[in-house]
C-alpha cells in the first residue's frame, strides 16, 4: 500500500525512480510523483493522479530533461487520508518547497499536528496526513536544537508521529543525502556500487543491486553515494539486517506475458516446488525460523488461523488438514475480527498468521492481540524479513517469488502448502502420525507441482468457457469440504477481477437459502470431491448439481479425470486430476484463477490491477 523509493547514486535518477515505481505500482495505482535534486540546489517536483503512466506522460509534456540530477525520490498512492487528486499526489513540500517528502503508512496524530502548524500560520495545501511530516521536518531543520541536522530534524519528528509509516525525505540543499525512516511499514536499503536506494520492496531497485539491508522498527537510514548508516529515532548507531534477494530481474518481469498474473499463474508448480523445498530433512519437518521449544509446541492445545482475503482462504483449507492429522480444533478467522471479540487465548495456543506480504496490517495487529495473551505466533509469510514474521515465534516462509499482480495466484498456492507443512510439523511433534506418516504425506505434497502443471497444460478450454460467459450477470461458486474454501476463493477472484457479483457457498448450504438465486441460465461452478476418496460427499455434490440444473443453471463442474457420474450433470466439465482428497484445493484452484482473470480480459479490465484494490493492505 503505497510504494516509495529514493535514490543517490551515478544514475540520472529520474529514470531510477520511474524504473523502481513501475515494479512498485501494484502497492498502488491512485497517483504518483517524483522529486530529483540537481545539485545546484533546486528540487523539482512532479506529480499526477492516475496511474504512473499519467506521471510520465506529464513528464514528456513538461520536458524531462527538468529532470536532471543524480539524487531523487518517488511514489505511488493508494489513497488513504485524501482523494486521488492531483495536489494530495506525493511528494509533498513545506511551504519553503525546500523540503520533499514521501509516505506510506498512516499517521494517525495528524489531526493535532495539523492543528499545531496551523495555529503556526502554515498553510496546508493538501488533505492528507503525509504533509505534516514536510512541514515539521521544515521546522525541525530550521529551528532550534536539530537546526541545520537533517537526520537529526527527522529523527526528531519521527519521535513525534504515531502511527505505521516509511518517510523518505530529500532537502534542496542537501542534494547528495536522502534520509528515510521506517515504523511498522516496510523499508529495506538497496546497496549498489557508488550509488544507494531505499525502497517499500527490494523489486524497486533489484535491476540496479541484490545487495541488501532490512531496516528493524523505529530506525532510520542516510544514504549517500558512498554509504549507508543507521540510526535508531535518537540517533544512536542501530543494527539492520543485511541481505542477499534470492531471485532477479526476470521475477519481476512479465517476460512475454501480457499480464503479471497470468505468469504467476504458471509460475505455481515451481512456487510450490520452492515452498516444499528444504523443509523435510533428516525424516523431520523443518521450519524456517523456531524461536519457541519443541515442547512449546507439544503443548499446543488449540490453533487459530488468522489472515485476510485469499490467505484467509487458505487458512480454512488447513483447518481440514490440521485438525485431522493433528487432532487438534482449529479455528480460522478474519484478522480483523480476531482481536476485537476477545477470543479465549493462553500459552497454550498456537496462532498461525497467514500472510503473503507481512505486512497486512489487520493481521499484524491480530498478532500483537495474540502474543499480549501469551499466545504463541507462527508466520507464514512470502516476503523475507517482513513485519509480522519478525514479531512471530516461529515462521515458515513460502518461496513463491515477488507477487505482483494485485489478486494472488502463486501465493495463494504456497500459503497452502506452507500450511500443510505447519500441520504436519505439528503432527510429528505432538505424535499424532508416526514418522514414516510424515514422510509419506510430505512425499505426496511433492508430488503436486506435476499435478498443477498438468492443470495448467489444459487451461485453454478455461480461458474458451471464460470469454462464454463474460457478460453473465453473476456466477455462483459451491463447494464442500476442502472444496468449499476453493469455492470461496474462486468468487473471490472474479469480484475483484471482473467485478461481477459472485459468491461461494458450501453445498450444503444451498437449500437453506442460496437456491433461490438460482435462474435460466446462471453460471454455477461445482468444485466435485473424489468420487473414491470422499465417496459420501461425491454422491450428495451429485445431488445437488442435479438440483441446480433443474432449474435452469448453467452448470461448470470441476472434477476429478475419469469421474463418469457428474458428466451428465455437468453443461462444461472441467477436469483435474487425482490426487489426495486434502490436497485437491491446489489442483481445484487454478482452473478458478484462469476462468477469472480470462473473464476480467474479455470484460476490458486491467487483471494486473483492479480498481480500487493494492497489494499489501497497511491500514486496518
Ligand atoms: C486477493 C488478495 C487479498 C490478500 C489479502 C491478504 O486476491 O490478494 O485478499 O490475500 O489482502 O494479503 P496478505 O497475504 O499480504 O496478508
Amino acid at each position: 500500500m503505497c510504494g516509495i523509493v529514493g535514490y543517490v547514486g551515478h544514475r540520472p535518477a529520474l529514470d531510477v525512480v520511474i524504473g523502481g515505481l513501475r515494479r512498485m505500482e501494484y502497492r498502488g495505482y491512485d497517483s504518483a510523483g517524483v522529486a530529483v535534486l540537481d545539485g545546484s540546489g533546486a528540487l523539482n517536483v512532479e506529480r499526477k493522479a492516475g496511474r504512473l503512466a499519467n506521471l510520465e506522460t506529464q513528464l514528456d509534456t513538461v520536458g524531462r530533461d527538468a529532470f536532471y540530477g543524480t539524487a531523487g525520490m518517488g511514489h505511488t498512492r493508494w489513497a488513504t487520508h485524501g482523494a486521488p487528486i492531483d495536489r494530495n499526489s506525493h511528494p509533498h513540500r513545506d511551504a519553503s518547497q525546500r523540503v520533499a517528502v514521501v509516505h506510506n503508512g498512516i499517521i494517525e496524530n495528524f489531526a493535532a499536528l495539523r492543528a499545531e502548524l496551523e495555529a503556526d500560520n502554515v498553510e496546508m495545501a493538501s488533505d492528507t496526513d503525509s504533509e505534516t511530516a514536510a512541514h515539521l521536518i521544515s521546522r525541525a531543520y530550521t529551528e532550534g536544537d536539530t537546526k541545520g541536522d537533517f537526520p537529526a530534524s527527522v529523527a526528531a519528528v519521527c519521535r513525534r508521529l504515531e502511527g505505521a509509516f516509511t518517510l523518505v525525505v530529500t532537502i534542496a540543499d542537501q542534494p547528495d543525502t536522502i534520509v528515510a525512516a521506517r515504523r511498522s511499514s516496510p523499508l529495506v536499503v538497496g546497496v549498489g556500487e557508488g550509488e544507494h536506494f531505499v525502497a517499500s520492496d527490494v523489486a524497486a531497485f533489484i535491476e540496479h543491486t541484490r545487495e541488501a539491508v532490512e531496516l528493524g522498527q523505529d530506525q532510520l537510514v542516510v544514504i549517500t553515494r558512498e554509504g549507508y548508516e543507521v540510526t535508531d529515532f535518537h540517533g544512536d548507531a542501530a543494527q539492520a539486517k543485511p541481505f542477499t534477494v534470492d531471485w532477479d530481474l526476470s521475477a519481476a518481469e512479465k517476460g512475454g506475458h501480457e499480464y503479471f498474473m497470468l505468469k504467476e499463474i504458471d509460475e505455481q508448480p515451481e512456487a510450490l516446488a520452492n515452498t516444499l523445498r528444504g523443509h523435510f530433512d533428516g525424516g523431520r519437518i523443518i521450519l524456517d525460523e523456531q524461536r519457541i521449544s519443541d515442547q512449546d509446541l507439544r503443548d499446543v492445545d488449540k490453533v487459530f488461523v488468522v489472515a485476510c482475503g485469499s490467505a484467509y482462504h487458505s487458512g480454512l483449507v488447513a483447518k481440514y488438514a490440521i485438525e485431522h492429522w493433528c487432532r487438534l480444533p482449529v479455528e480460522v478467522e478474519l484478522a480483523s475480527e480476531f482481536r476485537y471479540r476477545d477470543p479465549v487465548l493462553d500459552r497454550a495456543t498456537l496462532v498461525v498468521a497467514v500472510s503473503q506480504s507481512g505486512e497486512t496490517a489487520d493481521t499484524l495487529e491480530a498478532v500483537r492481540h495474540a502474543r499480549e495473551q501469551k499466545a504463541r505466533v507462527l508466520a507464514v509469510c512470502n516476503t523475507n524479513g517482513a513485519q509480522i514474521p519478525r514479531e512471530s515465534d516461529a515462521v515458515l516462509y513460502t518461496h513463491a517469488g515477488p507477487e505482483i499482480g494485485v489478486a494472488s495466484t502463486k501465493a495463494f498456492l504456497a500459503q497452502i502448502a506452507a500450511n500443510y507443512l505447519v500441520g504436519l510439523a505439528l503432527a510429528q511433534a505432538r505424535g499424532t502420525k508416526y514418522p514414516d506418516e510424515v514422510a509419506r504425506e510430505f512425499a505426496e505434497l511433492e508430488a503436486m507441482p506435476a499435478a498443477v502443471q498438468k492443470v495448467l497444460s489444459t487451461v485453454d478450454q478455461v480461458r474458451d468457457l471464460g470469454r462464454r460467459i463474460a457478460d453473465s450477470k453473476a456466477v455462483l461458486f459451491l463447494g464442500r469440504h476442502v472444496g468449499f474454501p476453493v469455492a470461496l476463493e474462486g468468487a473471490l477472484k472474479l469480484k475483484e477481477l471482473a467485478y461481477m457479483h459472485a459468491e461461494g457457498f458450501a453445498a450444503g448450504e444451498l437449500k437453506h437459502g442460496p437456491i433461490a438465486l438460482i435462474e435460466e441460465g446462471l453460471p454455477v461452478v461445482v468444485v466435485m470431491p473424489s468420487p473414491k476418496g470422499r465417496a459420501v460427499l461425491h454422491s450428495k455434490l451429485v445431488s445437488n448439481i442435479s438440483e441446480i440444473q433443474a432449474r435452469g443453471a448453467r452448470t461448470i463442474v470441476i472434477a476429478e479425470e475419469g469421474d463418469e457420474t457428474v458428466r451428465p450433470f455437468a453443461d462444461e466439465l472441467i477436469e483435474i486430476p487425482a490426487v489426495p482428497t486434502l490436497l485437491q484445493p491446489l489442483v481445484s484452484t487454478v482452473p478458478l484463477q484462469v476462468l477469472a482473470a480470462e473473464i476480467a480480459r474479455t470484460r476490458g479490465y486491467d487483471v494486473d490491477k483492479p480498481r480500487n484494490l493494492a497489494k499489501s493492505v497497511t491500514v486496518e
